[in-house]
């Protein structure tokens, strides 16, 4: 029996498509998780009359549940399924988005001179809640039809969202076999629709949370098994805690720690692929995390606390949601800072104030009352 070489470089290519952290999941057996959140908009699909918005903090992972949808479905029904999905933009009026829209459905579904070629300004003036109510409707006969607005918070003209809500009312009340799934970066529901009380019964409205850490090991886990690497339990649990629930975080790392074992011959991710990972991590972050986090702990004075506060913040004990009380960062501070005394609340409480504020990147959220 001879043992064949292990093509390492291969496996480092192999990786960089299992782990992408720059780019929602396409596949349906890279995702990982989200059993909820799939179950909420599947059962909006399945119901005419009901519509459904996901929304959640930038990179929780709301374009991948958006992209393997239809797979979801896929297999389980025997008519076809349409399924166009847009990015809306700062730009967008209703007509561009439905022109969008319309131009993603194949010409087989559309009637013949419903046809659409975005960027059509003709037909863009055509478009009203009413005309899309007529031509999904036809469309909708012909298989399981569902419309995906993603990047819904980007839209600026406050016209086009309310005419989306009202579109929804229309699709609502006409009992027409379309779903509308918007998609959206906002706390809340009242961040992407104002007038979402008219059609609060016909919306389902689905957070999405965090990733938890069982569902981050899994695309560790997972991803690595595909390429035939493994993973030790210590290094497993520090890619998941320092990911934070951000499935972004993990791909980052994971994706770093398994080119360093490869480079070292291995296919086994140990610690020191973890500490040079974090370290080849942080040079690929995103400019604006890295510009915030300049501008939280810049100061011109010497040794003012300002990094290590903010330090001591990422290492506090957060639920999950991420939140944690100032008296949380004590601990912490005590011991990053080597001072013999022991920290308070108020030695810090002007630091977690300005850290809220833009001028320090807004790097963190005061959710229940301003810190004082
Ligand atoms: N369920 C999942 N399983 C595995 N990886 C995921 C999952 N969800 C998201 N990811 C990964 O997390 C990262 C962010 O995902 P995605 O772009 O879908 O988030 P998003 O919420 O749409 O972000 P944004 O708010 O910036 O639009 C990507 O690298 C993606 O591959
Ligand atoms: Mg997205």
């Amino acid at each position: 029996m001879t043992n064949e070489p292990i093509d390492f470089e291969a496996i480092a290519l192999s990786l960089s498509r299992v782990f992408t952290p720059a780019t929602a999941i396409n596949s349906d057996d890279l995702f990982c998780g989200r059993k909820t959140q799939i179950r909420a908009v599947v059962d909006a699909i399945n119901q005419i009359g009901q519509h459904a918005i996901l929304y959640g903090e930038r990179g929780v992972g709301k374009t991948s549940l958006g992209r393997i949808l239809h797979k979801k479905l896929k297999g389980r029904e025997p008519v076809p399924i349409v399924a166009p999905m847009v990015n809306c933009d700062s730009g967008d009026s209703f007509s561009s988005i439905w022109s969008k829209v319309l131009s993603e459905i194949p010409g087989e579904y559309m009637d013949e001179g419903n046809t659409y070629e975005e960027n059509s300004s003709e037909q863009d003036l055509d478009i009203t809640p009413h005309s899309v109510r007529k031509i999904l409707t036809n469309v909708a006969e012909k298989g399981i039809l569902f419309v995906i607005l993603d990047e819904f918070d980007k839209i600026q003209d406050e016209s086009a969202r309310t005419l989306v809500a009202d579109t929804i009312k229309l699709f609502s009340d006409h009992a027409v076999k379309a779903t509308i799934i918007i998609i959206g970066v906002s706390d809340d529901l009242t961040g992407l629709i104002r007038e979402h009380q008219s059609i609060e019964r016909c919306l389902a409205q689905i957070p999405m949370p965090r990733m938890d850490r069982k569902e981050l090991e899994d695309i560790v886990q997972g991803g690595l098994e595909k390429v035939g690497m493994t993973i030790e339990s210590q290094c497993l649990s520090e890619i998941t805690g320092l990911s934070k629930g951000l499935p972004h975080y993990t791909h980052l790392l994971a994706l770093n720690a398994g080119r360093q074992a490869l480079d070292d011959q291995q296919l086994a991710i140990a610690p020191i692929h973890i500490k040079r990972a974090i370290k080849s991590a942080l040079t690929q972050v995103q400019e604006s995390i890295r510009n915030n986090y300049d501008n939280a702990t810049y100061s011109s004075k010497k040794d003012t606390l300002h990094s290590r506060v903010l330090l001591a913040c990422a290492m506090a004990g957060a639920d999950e949601f991420g939140r944690f009380q100032p008296i949380d960062v004590c601990d912490p501070l005590d011991d990053i800072v080597s001072d013999s005394r022991h920290f308070t609340t108020d030695r810090f409480a002007g630091h977690l104030k300005a850290f809220c504020q833009p001028d320090r990147g807004a790097v963190l959220t005061s959710k229940v009352a301003p810190f004082v």
